[in-house]
């Protein structure tokens, strides 16, 4: 077996209503002042977890995430020297995976020399002095148990990747009931982000049975709840098992991570800044049938998973599995083509270049990938 590890925040709170439970954790850290970023919509679902924290002495400030669409570097500086000038004990991100990600690297970047692009990479981050406590309010990036923040690099326009042990929280505190309000679409698309981390590490080159564990169980609770949940939003059994299957998605991306949806999401997302969800959605069926020769018993495994009529033939339980991945995400209400999300077909050679860059990922994948595959792949579903 191969060797993993496995980092983890320090201390994984899930439950409903959990999020006010971050206050007490801060205290007993001695934190005092704490930045907290969130944006518009959920500052009013922070309101009792803030006060609870001001019952407990701590000095609170806000920081709002204004920024539509993907995270970039520039802003990503501008909010750093907001941070900067507070000077906070530790940093509190409640949102979607952008907060997440620009939580975690202002924890880690607020007190460091350099420009963020700087740490690019992996294992580049030296340390972090600042506290940090994530709570998601989307179930599917997996941001708040992962080392990877991604951000969109200002200056080339391409998704990057930084990856460290110091981007993991003190605490993550996984609240379901701050997901009831989320609309369909959002759901949806994050939902499919969760199924796409389990779904790729399954299939991964470098797959791990720990991990396959993991992989499968979330990949088990998207296919049950993920339809519910679009369909009825306060469907609390159906939130609290996505949150849970984006935690199970998000252990999947430290020790082995996504392979070719991922890396091809990217080609589109750095052009056209779709959601991340989204453009995984797009790709994930055309993908798994890109990668069927090379995965057909993980494929037959993954049917049997979301209890799906196998038949013990390999070859046609994998077709179940690919088959119900492309019904799930159109039944969720997500586009299935790119032309239906304004992407222009002149445009797809330059996407399939930006794709074939994002070699952390391809080297993942099962089944090589040459810029011809991309391209075709892009191509079946304009
Ligand atoms: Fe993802």
């Amino acid at each position: 077996m191969r060797p993993i590890e496995i980092v983890t925040p320090r201390q994984l709170v899930l439950g409903s209503g959990s999020i006010v439970r971050w206050a007490e954790l801060a205290a007993r850290e001695g934190w005092k002042r704490i930045a907290v970023l969130s944006v518009t919509p959920v500052w009013p679902l922070l309101e009792e977890a803030l006060a609870e924290g001001e019952r407990q002495g701590l000095d609170i400030r806000k920081i709002d995430y204004t920024l539509p669409g993907e995270p970039t570097t520039d802003y990503f500086e501008q909010l750093r020297a907001q941070a900067a000038a507070l000077q906070p004990d530790a940093i509190l991100g409640v949102g979607g995976g952008s907060v997440l990600d620009i939580a975690k690297l202002l924890a880690a970047l607020t007190d460091q020399a350099g420009h963020v692009s700087a740490f690019f990479g992996k294992g580049l981050v030296p340390s972090r002095r600042i506290g940090l406590v994530c709570a998601p309010t989307t179930a599917g990036t997996g941001s708040e148990v992962s080392p990877n923040a991604i951000l969109l690099d200002s200056a080339d326009g391409e998704k990057k990747g930084i990856i460290s042990p110091f981007l993991l929280p003190d605490c993550t505190l996984i609240d379901p009931a701050l997901t009831l309000g989320l609309p369909p679409r959002i759901t949806a698309e994050t939902g499919m982000d969760a199924l796409c981390h389990c779904l790729e590490a399954y299939i991964n080159k470098f797959a791990h049975p720990l991990v396959d564990t993991a992989a499968l169980r979330g990949i088990e609770l998207v296919g049950k709840y993920l339809l519910r949940a679009c369909r009825n939003g306060a469907d609390r059994e159906a939130r609290e098992a996505l949150a849970t299957a984006s935690m199970l998605g998000g252990l999947c991306l430290g020790p082995v991570n996504t392979c070719g949806i991922h890396a091809l999401s990217y080609g589109l997302a750095g052009k056209y800044h779709l959601s991340h969800g989204l453009a995984n959605a797009l790709l994930a069926a055309e993908v798994m049938r890109f990668n069927r020769p090379a995965c057909l018993e993980r494929y037959a495994a993954i049917a049997r998973a979301l209890d799906l009529p196998v038949s013990g033939d390999a070859g046609h339980d994998a077709d179940l599995a690919i088959d119900y991945v492309a019904a799930l995400s159109a039944s969720c209400g997500i586009p299935q083509h790119l032309a239906e999300v304004g992407i222009r077909a002149e445009d797809i050679p330059e996407m399939a270049a930006m794709a074939m860059n994002v070699t952390r990922l391809l080297r993942n994948n099962p089944r090589e990938i040459q810029l011809q595959d991309v391209i075709e792949i892009y191509q079946n579903i304009y």
